[in-house]
């Protein structure tokens, strides 16, 4: 969307030096800093898949990284790496136990006991579910699932809904108190609903006291600069706010250990399966990953999903004529323009194929979910915006395999309230602005920096 450049000069270029400072014949540039590179990635991800399953690519972020950096952002997208683009074998590389998310599970014990740890205040972030494999991915992520079945999400439901429906009356509030009318006031979708609305969400789950909810506002956001925290001055910051929420979590264990609610910290501090307990560390891994995974992705759910239908006017008058579709439209939006275009990295733990391509043992693979996403070879016309769309549940937004999303009842959820609400409370819903204005963020993630809405 946004812009309809298919200048991709800038994004793909067919020779790069290899490790021994030689061009490698067919190596793709991909750099997502461009702010181009989101408007035309699907013409790019297609391009690549016409010429075979695999590619050879480097993402890039535009010559920001530095040698010294080496931060967890710069390890993930400036080297390169076999890019996985169609359906097929997108799902049957992310089920593919022969791949590792952590570097240290292909080291000798002797090389781990060497290997430089992170500052103490990211350690937490660093071996959070995302990044860690069996054994210790599969015992974490049994004691973390129980509070993210579907039936658990479903109870969520009318919680869920008063948040919306605050969000909301407030954004009507202040339309009024700037004059405005139905079915002309004004609203910027992202900042009045889809941005605070994950936080208020994910805090009500984990149990963070209403009281509290101000002061940790500053410290979620400060999560969600981890990953550019090689800048030294941001990194300090990053650090000391790393280093507050972390107090700030350690006592609210402590107070839910005395006196438990009914709500997800309450329940990793009392776990004892099997004797299996979280420790705190993992406890607070868990929590901040909550924030990090949960959070941009929902955003970008919603926006992604109210300028997608707010585009397709055939579309739009379906929802209009049959809101219960808000549930396949959620499948749909996630189809057509998920929040995460690819997984950066995946290693490879010994010698192996992918779809006839040989990789060597520590060899770097990406995944290209928004590609699967839009495999003609899967979907039928996959360029199409369809809220009615037949199996448009079999995307691949969420992942597969033992990192599946956590988060996928509750983010569908989120989706189908924040949908059905704004069809039923604003029946003269519009995009303030012609679609092509409204402009993606420059991020591996995808979604719009803001949507001016009319209602
Ligand atoms: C539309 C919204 C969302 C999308 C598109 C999304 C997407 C993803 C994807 C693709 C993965 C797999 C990453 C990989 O294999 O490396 C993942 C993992 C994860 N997500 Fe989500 N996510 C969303 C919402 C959420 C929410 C709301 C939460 C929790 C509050 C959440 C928590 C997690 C966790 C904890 C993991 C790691 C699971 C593991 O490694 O075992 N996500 N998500």
């Amino acid at each position: 969307m946004a812009t309809t450049s298919t200048d991709t000069e800038t994004t793909a270029k067919d020779k790069m030096p290899n490790a021994a400072g030689e061009p490698e014949q067919g190596l793709v540039e991909l750099n997502i800093t461009d702010p181009h590179f989101m408007a035309t990635a699907y013409e790019t991800y297609d391009a690549l898949r016409e010429q075979g399953p695999v590619a050879r690519v480097k993402f890039s972020t535009g010559g920001q990284e530095t040698e010294e950096t080496n931060t967890p952002r710069d390890r993930l997208f400036n080297s390169t790496a076999y890019f996985v683009t169609d359906y097929d074998d997108v799902v049957a590389t992310l089920l593919d136990d022969r791949l590792a998310v952590d570097p240290r599970t292909l080291m000798t014990p002797e090389e781990r006991a060497q290997a430089p740890e992170p500052p103490e205040e990211f350690r937490p972030l660093a071996r959070s579910l995302l990044n860690i494999d069996p054994p210790d991915h599969t015992r974490i992520r049994k004691l973390v699932q129980p509070s993210f079945t579907g039936r658990g999400m479903d109870a969520m439901r009318p919680s869920i809904q008063r948040i919306v429906d605050a969000l909301l009356d407030r954004a009507e509030q202040e339309a009024d108190a700037r004059g405005e009318e139905a079915p002309n006031r004004s609203m910027e979708l992202i900042e009045a609903l889809a941005y605070p609305f994950p936080v208020a969400v994910i805090s009500d789950m984990l149990g963070i006291p209403r009281e509290d909810r101000p002061q940790i506002r500053g410290w979620t956001q400060n999560l969600l600069r981890v990953d550019r925290a090689g800048d030294p001055e941001a990194q300090e910051e990053v650090r000391a706010g790393l280093r507050d929420f972390t107090a700030y979590l350690t006592e609210l264990f402590a107070r839910k250990r005395q006196s438990p609610t009914d709500d997800m910290i309450s329940r990793m501090v009392h776990i004892t399966e099997d004797d299996d307990v979280l420790t705190e560390e993992e406890m607070l891994a868990t929590v901040f990953l909550m924030y990090i995974a949960g959070h941009v992705t929902t955003v970008n759910l919603v926006g992604n999903g109210v300028v997608a239908l707010l585009s397709h006017p055939e579309q739009l008058a379906k929802m209009q004529a049959d809101p219960t579709l808000a549930r396949n439209m959620v499948e749909e939006t996630l189809r057509y323009w998920g929040p995460v275009d690819f997984i950066a990295r995946r290693l490879a733990k010994e010698d192996l194929e992918i779809a006839g391509t040989p990789i060597a043992r520590g060899g770097h693979v990406a995944v290209g979910l928004a590609s699967a996403n839009r495999d003609p070879g899967r979907f039928a016309d996959p360029d199409a915006f369809d809220v009615t769309r037949e199996e448009a549940n079999r995307h691949v937004a969420f992942g597969r395999g033992i990192h599946v999303c956590l988060g996928a009842p509750l983010a569908r959820v989120e989706g189908q309230v924040a949908f059905e609400t704004l069809m039923r409370r604003y029946p003269d819903l519009r995009l303030a602005v012609p679609a092509d204005e409204i402009a993606w963020g420059g991020s591996f993630l995808r979604g719009f920096r803001q949507v001016p809405l009319l209602f």
